[in-house]
């Protein structure tokens, strides 16, 4: 099947990368949120990433030029219905998704494509409950998507070839590459990062280190471009919350239990970087840590 049109529920952090790799690779992207707010930020960021693209002389301005006419934003999802490919990268509760799910169905074509950017969600089980359980798979990117190299490809038990075929080229086109992953809890990256983030609280929680000690040690004892607690705050402290307890609840093993200074900061509201605090407070001019 050829995918010329992309739809991305959900202008947040994931869903505007999305839209901005998308475009740039000449897909029609057709950006969806429910608040004309956050469709408004998203495309003020896209134009910025990819300013900073041409800046770097990784584009030209002509493709950044193309790659924002390519881009339309719409608060109705029977317009994101139209295209070949949604990807839906809203909030990652599983009620939410599925309410996306539901209102979508009514409007897609017969062949569309139906993916999710859930980062731990069961793709069966969301596959299941709509209706093209074969044409549905995980598809998941990584933060900041303009720049991580990797998509996981996750297939749902009843994902067909042709589904998971044409996802892959997607993958291609936009000059990444793909990850297959099985559909387990929190699928490959997911089950690897989120542990060790969720140890690093767990050492800042038991007081073997202090943020600072802690992220320098990862950065510069085992090379990682940014410490753990710093990829928390990034990342958000209610995803990396969401992703342990599927892995809790999804494999029953204790290994995974979210450490409880990672739900005290979540109950907080300190949630890293999107509200400004979480490990580290970013209100002033460079980022302080709050333990
Ligand atoms: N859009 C476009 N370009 C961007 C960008 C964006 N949003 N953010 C950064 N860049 C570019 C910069 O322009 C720069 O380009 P050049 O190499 O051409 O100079 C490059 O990325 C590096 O950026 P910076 O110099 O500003 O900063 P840095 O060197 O500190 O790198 C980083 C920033 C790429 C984010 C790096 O710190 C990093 O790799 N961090 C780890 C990120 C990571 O682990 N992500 C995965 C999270 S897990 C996940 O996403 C899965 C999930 O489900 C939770």
């Amino acid at each position: 099947m050829t995918i010329n049109s992309v739809g991305v529920v959900g202008a947040g952090q994931m869903g505007n990368g999305i839209a901005h790799v998308m475009a740039l690779a000449g897909y029609n992207v057709v950006l969806n949120d429910i608040s004309e707010d956050a469709l408004k930020r998203a495309i003020d960021l896209i134009e910025r990433n990819l300013d900073r693209q041409v800046s770097r002389e990784k584009i030209t301005q002509d493709d950044r030029d193309q790659a924002m006419a390519r881009i339309v934003t719409s608060k109705d999802l029977p317009e994101v219905a139209k295209t070949d490919l949604v990807i839906e990268a809203a909030t990652e509760e599983e009620t939410v998704k599925q309410k996306i799910f539901d209102a979508l169905l009514p409007h897609l074509a017969d062949n569309t494509i139906l993916t999710s950017n859930t980062s731990s969600i069961s793709i069966t089980r969301l596959a299941s409950r709509t209706d093209r359980p074969e044409k549905f798979m995980g598809f998941h990117f990584m933060n900041p998507v303009p720049v991580m190299q990797l998509v996981e490809l996750i297939r749902g038990i009843a994902t067909d070839k042709e589904t998971y075929q044409t996802c892959l080229g997607v993958v291609e086109k936009l000059g990444k590459t793909a990850a297959s992953a099985e559909d387990f809890p929190a699928f490959i990256v997911n089950r690897i990062l989120m542990p060790m983030i969720n140890e690093a609280v767990y050492t800042l929680y038991e007081g073997v280190g202090n943020v600072n000690s802690i992220d320098q040690s990862m950065k510069l004892g085992a090379n990682h471009p940014m410490g753990p607690l710093e990829l928390a705050d990034f990342i958000g402290l209610d995803t990396c919350l969401a992703i342990m307890n599927v892995l809790h609840d999804g494999l029953a093993d204790t290994k995974y239990r979210p450490c409880p200074l990672l739900t005290k900061y979540v109950e907080a509201g300190w949630l890293g970087r999107k509200t400004q605090r979480g490990f580290y407070d970013y209100r002033g001019d460079t980022p302080v840590p709050t333990r």
